[in-house]
């Protein structure tokens, strides 16, 4: 099935970077019969076509789908493009450390991408993910809604998740947002969080919960620190953010304008601009549709700001 301009193929998506997230996320996709192509490209060859085999012999018990090893120009008219690639943190590293090794990275796969003429979805998920998309819209020259970064999707739903567990319901019934970097800077909107349509701090009373400060600085503290967690237990994060990327990928590809806090660049909301970062987004057929400003207080606009801040930094450093 081809889109009206002809140029994408809206049945194909490429992942580039097969590691621990590019495969699980290759895998997600597999199964969830989204695409009926998929294309995975890695520096290591080995390692993409080892990917591509193990995860097509998923498809006689799945879906039919045709899944292979490649080049840049198999991903030329795929509708999605997913970058993964890059080195990962270790025990107790930043997000934030890998930049310079990462931007490099990019400096390598972003003209590559240019030269295919690609007309589709860049979704960013290597880290920093919100420096890595300013890296991603500034070298590749896609319009700016073309790209996402993965952001704090993954967050968000480790918050859900979280207060799900806490009060007892069924997460997807707990509406809630990290906003900002996806890092150590990111903030817990707690202002406009509720329960289905219930402020948070009811329900909680409703639950028999009463120590609101003590467990939102629990609950914030545990989401914004799960990832270093896990990497001390396992090395890597991969199920999480594979099904995170699946969550995207079905946004964009049913149009479902869905809104989910992906990183993309700011220009002026908060008083905060050329600088990317999240804020819970409409997503559809052309990626960011619109932000969606959501209220916030003066403490959470102050740790915006800061966030914003803390990225801005980094970016000055970098060097296109
Ligand atoms: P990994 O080391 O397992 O895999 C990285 C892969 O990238 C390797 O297969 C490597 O060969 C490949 N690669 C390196 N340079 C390349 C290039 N120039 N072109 C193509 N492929 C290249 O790491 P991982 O655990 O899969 O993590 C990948 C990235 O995803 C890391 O930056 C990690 O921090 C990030 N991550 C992001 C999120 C998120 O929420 N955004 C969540 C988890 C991990
Ligand atoms: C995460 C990665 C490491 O799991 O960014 O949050």
């Amino acid at each position: 099935m081809k889109n009206s301009n002809c140029d994408v193929n809206l049945r194909k998506v490429a992942v580039i970077g097969c590691g621990f997230v590019g495969s699980a996320s290759a895998f997600a996709l597999m199964q969830s019969g989204m695409f009926s192509e998929m294309v995975l490209i890695d520096v290591d060859k080995d390692r993409a076509e080892g990917e591509a085999l193990d995860i097509s012999h998923g498809v006689p018990l799945n879906r039919p789908m045709k899944i292979y090893s490649g080049e840049y120009k198999d991903a030329s008219d795929a509708a999605i493009v997913i970058i993964t690639a890059g080195a990962g943190q270790k025990p107790g590293e930043t997000r934030l450390e890998l930049v310079h090794k990462n931007v490099g990275i990019f400096k390598s796969i972003i003209p590559q991408i240019n030269e295919c003429n690609f007309k589709g979805i860049l979704l960013i998920v290597s880290n920093p993910v919100d420096i890595l998309t300013y890296t991603a819209i500034k070298l590749s020259g896609l319009p700016e809604n073309r790209i996402i970064g993965s952001g704090t999707v993954l967050d968000t739903a480790r918050l859900k998740y979280q207060l799900g567990q806490h009060l007892g319901v069924d997460s997807r019934s707990v509406h809630a947002f990290i906003i900002g970097e996806h890092g150590d800077s990111e903030i817990a909107a707690w202002s406009s969080a509720n329960v289905s349509g219930i402020p948070i701090n009811s329900f909680c009373e409703m639950r028999g919960y009463f120590n609101h400060e003590e467990a939102m600085i629990r609950i914030a503290d545990s989401v914004k620190n799960m990832a270093y967690e896990i990497i001390e237990k396992k090395k890597a994060t991969y199920y999480g953010i594979a099904m995170s990327v699946k969550r995207i990928c079905e946004a964009i590809l049913r149009d479902e304008k869905s809104i989910l806090p992906v990183s993309s660049m700011m220009h002026g909301e908060y008083g905060i601009e050329n600088v990317v970062l999240s804020m819970p987004s409409i997503v559809g057929k052309d990626g960011i549709e619109t932000k969606v400003p959501i209220t916030v207080n003066e403490n959470e606009c102050t740790h915006l700001m800061k966030s914003a801040n803390a990225l801005k930094e980094v970016i000055s450093e970098l060097e296109f």
